[in-house]
């Protein structure tokens, strides 16, 4: 199963990815946390992404599709992968047809996880993350059990750099304008299915299972 999630910032891809994985066993390639990770790590591809995400911004494509290309490659991507967060332009999705086509693999879906835009703006200020294990919970939709810490491992939560309210408006303007025309890309392509994201999570779910059943 080749999927790919898109949505806007804070629709709940992360959120959905990590369920897929966990009930479909396919790898979630998210290029926000191998962006994240490199900058943690201060390796040269966190550096270069580290001033576009700052500032809410795309990192360039050249250096987006690289990343992807190698992770693609990986034996784990054999029996199919998701990919959170990629494409985001035309020209990126241009690139992964050819990639693709190189490595004999092809789309199967692409789950558009659809939310106003009006309700953003709190999913993300709200957004709390682990640092150790990477789950994303909301101060109101989704909190811990206890206030601040990770279910899983205990950790202290924080917040990403980039969901503070000035960032937050950038980003969702620079992605606002790259989303239609890459959602009439993968509609002509026949590969779009749209979910209502504005649903209780594990009702959206639901909607992603009930197509992914189909296949
Ligand atoms: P990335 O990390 O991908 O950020 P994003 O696209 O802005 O998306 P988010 O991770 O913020 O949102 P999400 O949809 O995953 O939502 P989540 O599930 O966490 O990218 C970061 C940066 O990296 C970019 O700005 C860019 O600079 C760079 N980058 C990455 N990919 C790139 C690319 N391809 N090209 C160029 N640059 C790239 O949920 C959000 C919140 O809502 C959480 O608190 C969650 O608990 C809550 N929530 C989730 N679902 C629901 C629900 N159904 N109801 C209520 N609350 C919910
Ligand atoms: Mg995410
Ligand atoms: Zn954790």
């Amino acid at each position: 199963m080749n999927l790919i999630l898109m949505g806007l910032p804070g629709a709940g891809k992360g959120t959905q990815a990590a369920k897929i994985n966990e009930k479909y066993n396919i790898p979630h390639i998210s290029t926000g946390d191998m962006f994240r990770l490199a900058i943690k790590e201060g390796t040269e591809l966190g550096k270069q992404a580290k001033e576009y995400m700052d500032r809410g911004d795309l990192v360039p494509d050249e250096v987006t599709v690289g990343i992807v290309k190698e992770r693609l490659a990986k034996d784990d991507c054999a029996n199919g992968f998701l990919l959170d967060g990629f494409p985001r332009t035309t020209r990126q999705a241009e690139a992964l047809q050819e990639l693709l086509s190189d490595l004999g693999k092809s789309i199967d879906y692409v789950i558009h996880v659809d939310v106003p835009e009006e309700n953003l703006v709190e999913r993300l200020t709200g957004r709390r993350i682990c640092p150790t294990c990477g789950t994303a919970y909301h101060v109101v939709y989704n909190p811990p059990k206890e206030e601040g810490i990770c279910d899983k491992d205990g950790s202290q939560l924080i917040q990403r750099d980039d969901d503070q309210p000035e960032t937050v408006k950038n980003r969702l303007a620079v992605n606002i304008e790259q989303t239609q025309p890459l959602l009439d890309f993968y509609q002509d392509k026949g590969y779009l299915v749209k979910v209502n994201g504005d649903q209780d999570i594990n009702v959206v779910f639901q909607d992603i299972e009930s197509i992914l059943e189909k296949k």
